[in-house]
């Protein structure tokens, strides 16, 4: 049997060297996918000039259609997928009137998707097999600051269907002018971003109580702030240093590292600390320009 990775969005940034990694690490086929076949092609001629050979397929995570043809490209080829990267993602507007059709692209990119990738893609994942949802900073506890929500999101019990009315409940304030951005940490600042990554983490923990019995692991990681296009090339790691982590994870962790909220450097963190400073602050990108 072959076995098989998938990374999202790996075209170029972290993704991309995740896929580098793996290709390094893995013993089976590799896929890189794109939203775009051009800019998807052009990440895969890079890397076979460092004689590295992923396999390349369309996949734009919003599209039911096109996650619908790789799962049954993969199925038909492989049966199954072994290890399966959720890193696809975008960032919103830095400023604090980021339009209603912003916020809704952005979560639909970075939260609703994962909803048609665990619809298509997860029932491909292999007994054993291992899932890693790429968060952020920006997706622990503590970048929420309104009280009723901290509170449901920290229940043992939260379900699916409450991150939906978190995520709308975001949405729909900006739709109707009431958002309060003291119900975001670091004054509301990319907020549509940090609302999306907080459901992934706090998603990342159900995926896992309903794949336990298949002893498959769902984790959820910070990648650390890393030079890509999305933070405009500022960051303290390059995107080889931040794919380490992930690699690592992906390749050695025990199969017990089980809905966890891991960061950059290895540590599991505890997600539910609402008072924590992990959270984003925006001023660490202004001090370094
Ligand atoms: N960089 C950081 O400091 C940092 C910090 C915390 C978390 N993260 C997270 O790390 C992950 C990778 O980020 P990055 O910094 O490497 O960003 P990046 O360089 O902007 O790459 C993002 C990738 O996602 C792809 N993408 C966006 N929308 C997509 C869609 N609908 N379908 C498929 N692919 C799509 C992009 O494709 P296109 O080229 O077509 O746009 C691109 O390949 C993201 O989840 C991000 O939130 C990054």
């Amino acid at each position: 049997m072959v076995k098989v990775a998938v990374v999202t969005g790996s075209n170029k940034g972290i993704g991309l060297s995740i896929v580098k990694g793996l290709l390094k690490r893995f013993d089976g086929v590799v896929f890189l996918t794109a939203r775009d076949d051009g800019r998807g092609k052009a990440a895969v001629a890079k890397l076979n000039e460092l004689g590295l050979h992923p396999e390349y397929h369309q996949l734009d995570i919003t599209d039911r259609n096109s996650v619908a043809r790789l799962a049954d490209y993969i199925k038909e080829k492989y049966g199954g997928i072994d290890i399966l990267v959720n890193n696809a993602a975008v960032v919103s507007g830095l400023d604090l009137n980021v339009s209603y059709k912003e916020t809704k692209e952005v979560l639909d990119i970075n939260y609703f998707s994962y909803h048609i990738i665990q619809e298509l893609l997860y029932p491909l994942v292999r007994d054993n097999g291992r899932i890693l949802n790429i968060s952020s900073d920006c997706g622990h506890l503590s970048n929420v600051r309104n009280e009723y929500w901290i509170k449901k999101l920290s229940n043992k019990s939260l379900t699916v269907e409450e991150i939906n009315e978190f995520v709308n409940w975001h949405l729909e304030a900006v739709r109707t002018g009431t958002f309060n951005k003291s119900d975001i940490a670091d004054e509301g600042s990319i907020a549509a971003y940090r609302v999306a990554k907080v459901a992934v983490s706090a998603l990342t923990m159900i995926q896992q109580r309903e794949l336990d019995g298949r002893n498959i692991s769902v984790n959820s990681l910070h990648p650390g702030f890393v030079r890509t296009d999305m933070t405009k090339g500022l960051g303290f790691l390059d995107v080889d240093q931040a794919a380490e982590t992930p690699v690592n994870l992906l390749l050695e962790a025990p199969q017990s590292l089980k809905g966890a909220y891991v960061w950059y450097d290895g540590q599991v963190l505890d997600w539910f600390d609402a008072n924590a400073d992990y959270y984003f602050k925006f001023k660490t990108m202004l001090d370094m320009l």
